[in-house]
């Protein structure tokens, strides 16, 4: 391989596929991932994550040699920081793999580099990252250029998205944003926004936050129309024609891991001001809660009605349909939680688009539908829409996949 000309620090759902767009662009990749077996694959051609058409762009890229993995970075002229951002206990994030990842490329850096964070961040850690840049190696204070890049891209759509989404940029000054926005234009097909670092850095979050509080409205009106006996389902479809209004369809949760976690990177910084944002990660949380006691109140009716224990489906497990992710997945959280209050009822747990689990043994649904008393549809799988439930069964749509 020629001297690689761009560094990618972590080589998940992310760092890969914008790898591998980089190396199909003619420019030289050297990818890095802590994990060995990672490394080994991507070598190797292969990939480990599942994304369409990846497969096909990362053998191509490492056949013509274009992109290479190790474990450890080597010198170049950008370098693209994608490594995990996940939250901490009581919601706070947690930059400490950020902080690794610029420690590696720290003794590589020389002047005119471009070194651009990719990964979802909190307000100011572009900066911060600049300081320990400048504190370890004064000599390259404002000599290099450094930026902020989210990415945006819906997982199962990644190769495309990646070239057509617009991106927002924003430099720690006019000159890293002008630099960040030339290494960009070579691959990107949308529109590039300029702005500034901390800019960009809450777009991203707002982009998720934003998602969240408008989930939460559909949410909480679930609960409202619950109490007064409205079918919520024909309500927001109702209201939904006016003109100027469009209400999300309510869920048993949000889960993933960027809508039900980005909204505490702001909260946790500025607890005093995101109320609203703050309050749309309560109600959502709580949705599942009250999910899970649905479900306990629907087998105590069942047992009192029939003197006998019903059998119960819980149908999806993903977090959201038509999926096989269950990060952060609100319908794991009520199964884990219902079976926690189980008292020798049976139960089968549905998800089609996995074969096994770890904790729960999986129930295809055809045998579910033949076996369950009581229905709680946790996720709205295309699978679930059409099956033919006797109507003398309990049907729990928290998800409006039967409406
Ligand atoms: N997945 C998405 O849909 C998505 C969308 C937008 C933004 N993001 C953000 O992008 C970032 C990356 O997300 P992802 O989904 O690609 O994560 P991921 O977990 O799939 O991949 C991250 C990779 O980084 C590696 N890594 C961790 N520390 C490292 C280090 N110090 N040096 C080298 N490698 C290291 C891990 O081994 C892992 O393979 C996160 O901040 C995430 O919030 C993700």
């Amino acid at each position: 391989m020629n001297k690689p000309e761009v560094v990618m620090i972590g080589l998940g759902y992310i760092g890969l596929p914008t790898a591998a767009l980089i190396a199909q662009n003619n420019t030289y990749v050297h990818g890095v991932d802590i994990n060995p077996s990672i490394v080994e694959t991507i070598n190797q051609g292969k990939i480990h994550i599942v994304e369409p058409e990846l497969d096909t762009a990362v053998a191509e890229a490492v056949k013509e040699g274009y992109l290479k993995a190790a474990t450890t970075p080597v010198q170049a002229n950008t370098y693209l920081i994608v490594v995990p951002t996940p939250f901490k206990a009581k919601n706070e994030p947690d930059i400490s793999f950020v902080e690794a990842a610029t420690k590696a490329v720290l003794p590589l850096l020389k002047e005119n580099d471009l070194y651009i964070i990719e990964s979802t961040s909190p307000i100011g850690t572009t900066e911060k990252m600049m300081e320990l840049i400048y504190t370890e190696r004064p000599e390259l204070q404002d000599k290099i250029n450094i930026a902020y890049c989210p990415e945006r891209v819906l997982p199962g759509n990644v190769m495309y998205e990646l070239v057509h989404n617009d991106r927002v940029i924003g430099g720690v000054n006019e000159k890293s944003t002008e630099k960040a926005v030339a290494f960009y234009q070579q691959f990107i097909q949308g529109a590039l926004h300029k702005t500034n670092a901390r800019t960009a850095e809450m777009c991203k979050l707002v982009e998720n936050s934003s998602r969240d509080v408008q989930i939460a409205f559909a949410n909480e009106l679930s609960l409202i129309c619950d109490k007064a006996n409205i079918n919520v389902w024909e309500l927001i479809e109702l209201a939904n024609k006016h003109p100027r209004v469009n209400i999300l369809q309510p869920g048993c949760g949000v889960g993933g891991h960027c809508i039900a976690v980005d909204p505490y990177f702001i909260v946790s910084d500025y607890p005093m001001e995101s109320k609203i944002i703050g309050k749309a990660r309560e109600i959502n949380n709580y949705k599942s809660f009250w999910c899970a006691e649905k479900v306990q109140t629907a087998k105590l009716e069942f047992e009192l009605k029939h003197g006998r224990k019903p059998s119960i489906a819980l149908m999806g497990l993903a977090f959201k349909p038509n999926i096989d992710d269950l990060r952060e997945s609100p319908a794991k959280y009520i199964a884990q939680k219902v079976l926690q209050n189980s008292n020798n009822e049976a139960y089968y747990i549905v998800e089609p688009n996995i074969n096994d689990h770890k904790v729960f043994k999986i129930t295809p649904y055809q045998e579910a539908v033949d076996k369950a008393d009581i229905f709680a549809f946790l996720v709205a799988h295309d699978e679930f829409k059409t099956l033919e439930i006797s109507s003398d069964k309990v049907i729990l749509d928290f998800c409006g996949v039967r409406k």
